[in-house]
């Protein structure tokens, strides 16, 4: 009897023991989330597949709605800004989320000026990328925003190439301003490119900055996975957004970009024209970008573009919400030009509902009465 109570405690007793711990190690791995250099995924599915994004430009209008939602739907974040340094730049960022693990600040300085290594530490273990910033130099087009634009994505291209090990996907923020729209009732669609030259004759430097910028990707996108240095699943998107409206997550004045000018609008009437007017909302070209990441089957060009309304009509609702507001509408001879058309057949594969001109117009009024951007206009008695 004794000694086979000795035989137990030795030999079966630990043996038991010793499958307890493995198994409960096991059942741990096979709960944890998968391996992520950082941070887990929380809420989506998706990220089993991509985790980490790099985000350029992250503390823009555009970027930093981006990286909220991301944040929102568990991804890790590397957020490039120019300068970490300048709280106005990163604070609004840091209060994206209270899982500081999940989002890292890089200084990658001014796009073109910097060293070739300089997108290294921020593409390291990342899955995407999001290339939303541009140089945004307006005075001297050709030397502040062409060329560091173009010398800066090169740059960022080149660093992808290094590390093809982790990353699956490239996002590019392009805009309308590289698409050639359409007059009457003709479709624009993704086939539509503006011709860059005739921009750079014209020293239209945003729009030519926007398609040489689409067109440099997209060729090196094509020729790199043709050359074997990117792997055939690579995936380059290209998302096209007409003008962005929505509230701005950094809340400080002043504001600036479309709601800016809503806000000149409603205060300084226009003049009249014959013309047609689009606006999307910021929150809904942000989830294009994620949707984007999140569909294995995306590719190329994305427009991110609504309704079209006659100038008239945007003036004549703005006026509905504004009563006090003085319009000059268009009377001349010629017939109204009719709204433009855009093809939603590409946008509608990646899943996301637009708000409509409507709503996105009377939640800008309400975002500049709220900071009392419109000087009490609803008010005034004329
Ligand atoms: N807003 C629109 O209506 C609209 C419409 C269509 C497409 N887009 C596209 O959306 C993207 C973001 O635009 P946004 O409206 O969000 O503009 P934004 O608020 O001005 O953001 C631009 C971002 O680029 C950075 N940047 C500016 N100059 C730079 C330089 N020389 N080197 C490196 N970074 C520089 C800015 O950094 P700092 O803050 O330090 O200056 C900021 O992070 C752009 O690619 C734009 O073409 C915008």
């Amino acid at each position: 009897m004794f000694l086979l109570r000795r035989w137990l405690s030795f030999t079966v007793l630990p043996t038991v023991l010793l499958f307890l711990v493995l198994k409960s190690n096991l059942n741990a791995v096979e709960s944890r989330e998968p391996d992520t250099p950082e941070g887990t995924c929380t809420t989506s599915g998706v990220c089993d597949t991509i985790k980490t994004v790099l985000v350029t430009g992250s503390n823009g209008f555009v970027a930093s709605w981006i990286v909220k939602v991301l944040l929102e739907q568990g991804y890790s974040v590397h957020a490039a800004v120019r300068n970490e340094a300048i709280p106005d730049k990163v604070n609004h960022l840091k209060q994206l989320t209270a899982e500081t693990s999940r989002l890292k600040i890089f200084s990658t300085g001014d796009l073109g000026s910097t060293p070739d290594d300089i997108w290294d530490a921020p593409l390291k273990g990342c899955h995407a990328v999001i290339h939303a910033s541009m140089a945004m130099g307006w005075r001297d087009g050709r030397h502040k925003m062409y060329e560091p634009t173009l010398a800066g994505t090169r740059q960022l291209l080149q660093a992808i190439e290094r590390h093809t090990d982790s990353i699956q996907t490239l996002i590019l923020t392009s805009s309308t301003a590289a698409v050639a729209t359409q007059d009457g009732n003709a479709i624009t669609d993704e086939s539509h490119w503006r011709n860059a030259q005739e921009d750079i004759e014209q020293e239209s430097w945003y729009s030519a900055t926007k398609i040489a910028q689409e067109q440099m990707v997209t060729e090196w996108a094509q020729t790199q996975k043709k050359a074997g240095i990117l792997p055939p699943q690579f995936q380059f998107v290209s998302i096209v957004p007409t003008r962005v409206l929505g509230p701005p997550i950094v809340s400080t004045l002043p504001i600036s970009g479309w709601i800016q000018i809503l806000r000149d609008w409603l205060l300084h009437p226009p003049a009249e024209s014959n013309d047609t007017i689009e606006f999307v909302h910021v929150q809904d070209v942000a989830r294009m970008h994620i949707a984007a990441l999140e569909h294995p089957e995306a590719y190329g060009r994305y427009l991110c573009v609504d309704e079209s309304w006659h100038w008239n009509e945007l003036l004549e609702y703005l006026q509905q919400l504004q009563p006090k507001m003085i319009i000059k509408p268009y009377k001349g001879d010629d017939d109204k030009v009719p709204p433009k058309q855009f093809s939603k057949e590409r946008r509608n594969t990646l899943d996301v509902a637009f708000r409509s001109m409507k709503t996105m117009l009377k939640d800008a009024v309400e975002y500049l009465e709220a900071g009392d951007e419109l000087g009490g206009l609803s008010t005034i008695k004329f």
